[in-house]
């Protein structure tokens, strides 16, 4: 899908002259020769004429990624660069408002998927429809995936919007785990939205919006913001400087993402084409890591740093042997549990720890599957016991969000689940 990037991306750099300086060099060079006749003007209008059909390209090429589908963008979506994950907390009882809330957002959803902004209400006694900083920008390949917690379905022991009968199937509580030392205020939530792209001003955009949109009706519970980038066709690495989703390839096919990500036939009907977002924010203790010797780092995942290899094979994405890679290492004891997932993890950072000078950084570590409570939750539990990973990582926040399948032209974010 993303690989729509790839026009832009030959629109601009080649060999060190981006394609719009070459053409307006090649246009002024022509005008040179009547240059008597045109002028120092002549040359700047065919300057200006360049730029104008330069423009037109660039935005015939940013098509985006479509927001409307049968699956909800921003799953198997390539990653783009970065990431902002909010969760929301709903402070009304009242379904009408939920779905009202839901149109505006569906509507703005599909406007800044296709690089557009809510049209002013040209009254200049209010506030502007849209905050405005995108303007220009393109797509820069936005994505929005909705998701909804469990307390979207019951709070304090009430089925707050009469929707508990549509609860997906296995949108359980996560369990405390060993090394857990999580904070409520990096935690949970009614709904989250995921808004990526390869801008991150485009992706503030959205998120911003998304939480203005919601004013008086809910109220943003935490907001999280993530980058990964990686050559070109390559796996990203993290911030311990390993290659992270290698594993990602083994389920790269139709039936691969059906049988990992996307929801079962026996969920409710509007969890059809669905996932589960399984999130867990786990500070990196860096200057740990960074201390401890190449070794170590690499039986800590049972692969090469920079290969990215597993242990007792020469390529990245050759064949795991499980039996080669230490009995703590990371990428042992999820193979050991014999499931797969999709990941999606972005890296943070937030400054520095006032009163212990460590850098704040770590994963906003994002899976989808099929079903949480046998391909992921199990995992969670032996990694928090035996994982090596755990002498320089702390598991901070969690939470657990149902993804509804693809929103159709003319349909408003949960719909199906809330007629
Ligand atoms: C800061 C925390 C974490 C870091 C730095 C990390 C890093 C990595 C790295 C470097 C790999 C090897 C390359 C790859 O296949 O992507 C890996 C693999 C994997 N990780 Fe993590 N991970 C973290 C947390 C988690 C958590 C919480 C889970 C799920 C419970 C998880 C599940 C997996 C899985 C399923 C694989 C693939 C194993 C395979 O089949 O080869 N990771 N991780």
């Amino acid at each position: 899908m993303k690989n729509k990037t790839d026009g832009q991306k030959d629109l601009s750099k080649k060999d060190g002259m981006t394609r719009r300086e070459m053409l307006k060099m090649s246009a002024v060079a022509g005008t040179g020769i009547a240059i008597g006749a045109t002028g120092l003007g002549g040359i700047l209008s065919v300057v200006d004429q360049v730029d104008k059909v330069f423009d037109k390209e660039m935005a015939q090429a940013d098509e985006g990624v479509p927001f409307y589908g049968k699956t909800q963008a921003g799953i198997i979506t390539e990653q783009q660069t970065y990431c902002y994950l909010a969760s929301f907390d709903l402070e009304t009882e009242s379904k009408a408002d939920v779905i009202a809330l839901f149109k505006k957002w569906t509507k703005f959803a599909d406007l800044t998927a296709s690089g557009g902004a809510l049209s002013d209400a040209d009254n200049d006694m209010l506030p502007p429809s849209d905050t405005g900083e995108a303007d220009g920008l393109g797509t820069g390949n936005l994505t929005v995936t909705i998701g909804y917690g469990a307390s979207f379905f019951m709070k304090n022991g009430r089925d707050r919007f009469g929707v508990n009968a549509k609860r997906p199937k296995h949108l359980v509580t996560v369990p405390h785990m060993a090394h857990d030392s999580l904070d409520a205020a990096y935690s949970d939530g009614d709904l989250c939205m995921q808004v990526c792209a390869d801008d991150q001003q485009v992706a503030f955009h959205g998120v911003r919006n998304f939480i203005r949109l919601a004013t008086g009706v809910a109220t943003v519970r935490w907001l999280e913001e993530g980058f990964i980038r990686s050559p070109e066709g390559e796996t990203p690495r993290n911030l311990f400087g390993f290659k992270d989703g290698t594993a990602n390839v083994d389920h790269a096919s139709k039936q691969g993402f059906a049988d990992v990500v996307w929801a079962a036939a026996d969920e409710p009907a509007w969890m059809k084409n669905g996932s589960y977002l399984g999130y867990r924010k786990i500070q990196m203790l860096l200057e740990v890591w960074d201390r401890s010797s190449l070794m170590d780092q690499e039986d800590t995942f049972g692969r090469h740093k920079h290969s990215g290899a597993p242990y007792g094979k020469k390529k990245e994405h050759d064949k795991v042997n499980p039996a080669k890679l230490p009995t703590d290492a990371h990428v042992r004891l999820a193979k050991d549990t014999k499931q797969q997932m999709h990941r999606r993890a972005y890296s943070y950072t937030s400054g520095v720890d006032a009163k212990t000078g460590r850098l704040e950084a770590g994963l906003l570590f994002i899976c989808f599957t099929q079903n949480p409570e046998t391909q992921y939750l199990p995992m969670l539990h032996v990694m928090g016991k035996m994982d090596k990973l755990n002498e320089y990582t702390i598991p901070i926040g969690n939470a657990l969000f149902a993804c509804q399948g693809g929103i159709q032209a003319g349909e408003y974010f949960g719909q199906a689940l809330l007629q």
